[in-house]
């Protein structure tokens, strides 16, 4: 099977990194890919590779796959999906592993998503929807703090502000009507505000059925203890000890229930949940695979990935078998020293080597590439991501941090808590 992957960050080296492992992949490129995408050595194969390939351009890719002769093209990131990317290579004959616009407008548009949640019986938080400034602050001084206030449509993780005061809920209606989202932000999703642990359930779904992946937990903010500015993501762990038997069920029964409302879906869908004191609600649906919750997820996955994926991608809900290692994975970002704001690129990265020979550590690149003289440099804010398996939570995050002190660059800045909290147990949510 030859492969094409796009995307460029943690997420696509974790789904490159485990086809590889497949016999069935005979060929495996991504594009545009980092430093860590080019030249896995593949199991049935020769190394990847490396394209030069806009992602958001379905002619140019789809041109590519055909003279490659690529059986099956896996979109990672959520602009292609939103942009219809699947759709027009589907069109061509070419397998695809990501949904179509109209699903992917789930994640596209969270006013499209909260009435689907509406319409099929998913807990959610309360909400309204406002396409001017007027009748929005008068919304919210009307329910008033805290609540949560978010623009409609792509923004990156940026457009979600939780306003703890009335005067935050204000400015943040303010700035999305301003144009601070771009058009993201010409229609705002306002929202009680929920409590609890997050807790993300990534799962494949095809075929109106759904086949759930290892919950994971994301860090989200830049700084030690939760503080400082939200982020892509600073750390994540797999499988969460907080989850109760019941609240993993619940789970399971919401991403069952959002499947079956989507017949025509053919990807990963992407719960993104928090375990509030009235059971499971869904904060946001994301119509592909998370990032960094997937470097922690398919290190763990034991199945063949080729298959299910192209299994998935061809509606053939009945081949999706999965089985996972009892292990447990921590993940820590390397990030750039001022993210999520301004920070420097072209840092040389040393260690990445020394790390990866401890045991069941593997280093994922999130925003990495070679310089002219060959070396492997900084080239984004999110620069790497540590992974460690280990057959205890305790002894995978202590691999996670060993290898973390063997990797150096200018500026590195980890947090040092990833997992601490849920150690302490479901009290320290309280
Ligand atoms: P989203 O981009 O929708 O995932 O939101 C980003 C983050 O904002 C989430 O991971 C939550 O931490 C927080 N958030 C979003 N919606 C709510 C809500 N209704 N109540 C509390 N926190 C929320
Ligand atoms: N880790 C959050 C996301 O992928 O949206």
């Amino acid at each position: 099977m030859n492969v094409l992957v796009l995307g460029s960050g943690g997420r696509e080296h974790a789904i490159a990194a485990t086809l590889a492992k497949s016999p069935q992949v005979e060929a495996l490129f991504v594009a545009p890919g980092n430093g860590g995408t080019e030249g896995i050595a593949l199991v049935g194969g020769a190394p990847s590779k490396n394209v030069a390939l806009d992602q958001m351009d379905a002619a140019a890719v789809g041109e590519f796959a055909e003279a490659n002769g690529i059986d099956l093209v896996v979109i990672g990131p959520e602009a292609p999906l939103v942009a219809g990317v699947a759709d027009a290579l589907r069109e061509h004959g070419i397998a695809v592993y990501g949904p179509n616009a109209p699903e992917a407008l789930l994640e596209g548009s969270k006013e499209h998503a909260k009435r689907f949640m509406g319409d099929n019986d998913i807990p959610t938080a309360a909400y309204a929807a406002f396409d001017n400034a007027d009748d929005a602050l008068a919304y919210v001084r009307e329910q008033g703090a805290p609540i949560v206030i978010k623009a409609d449509g792509l923004a990156a993780g940026k457009g979600v502000v939780v306003a703890e005061t009335l005067a935050m809920a204000e400015d943040a209606v303010r700035a999305c009507f301003d144009g601070a989202f771009g058009d993201a932000g010409s229609t705002v999703v306002i929202e009680e505000c929920m409590t609890g642990p997050e807790c993300s359930m990534l799962s494949f779904v095809t075929g109106g059925r759904s086949f759930p992946m290892a919950p994971s937990q994301d860090h989200k903010r830049a700084y030690d203890g939760d503080t400082g500015p939200n982020t892509g993501g600073m750390g994540v762990y797999s499988p969460v000890p907080i989850v109760a038997d019941d609240e993993m069920d619940a789970m399971v029964a919401i991403m069952d229930r959002a499947a079956a409302a989507l017949p025509a879906y053919r990807g990963t869908l992407y719960g993104g949940f928090m375990l509030t004191p009235c059971g499971p609600k869904i904060v946001e649906f994301n119509v592909r695979f998370g990032d960094p919750e997937t470097q922690v997820v398919l290190p763990r996955l034991q199945s063949d990935l080729a298959e299910t994926m192209m299994a998935v991608a061809e509606g053939r809900a009945a081949d999706t078998d999965l089985s996972w290692s009892d292990t447990w994975a921590v993940g820590v970002v390397l990030a750039s020293a001022g993210y999520p704001g301004d920070y420097e690129k072209g840092k040389v990265i040393l260690g990445i080597e020394e790390a990866e020979a401890l045991p069941g550590v593997t280093v994922f690149h999130a925003g990495t590439t070679r310089n002219a003289d060959g070396e492997l440099v900084t080239a984004g804010g999110r620069v790497l991501n540590v992974v460690a398996l280990g057959s205890t939570f305790e002894q995978a995050r202590e691999r996670a941090y060993e290898a973390c002190e063997l990797i150096n660059f200018e500026g590195k800045q980890l947090r040092t808590d990833i997992g601490a909290k849920a150690l302490r147990g479901r009290e320290a949510w309280a």
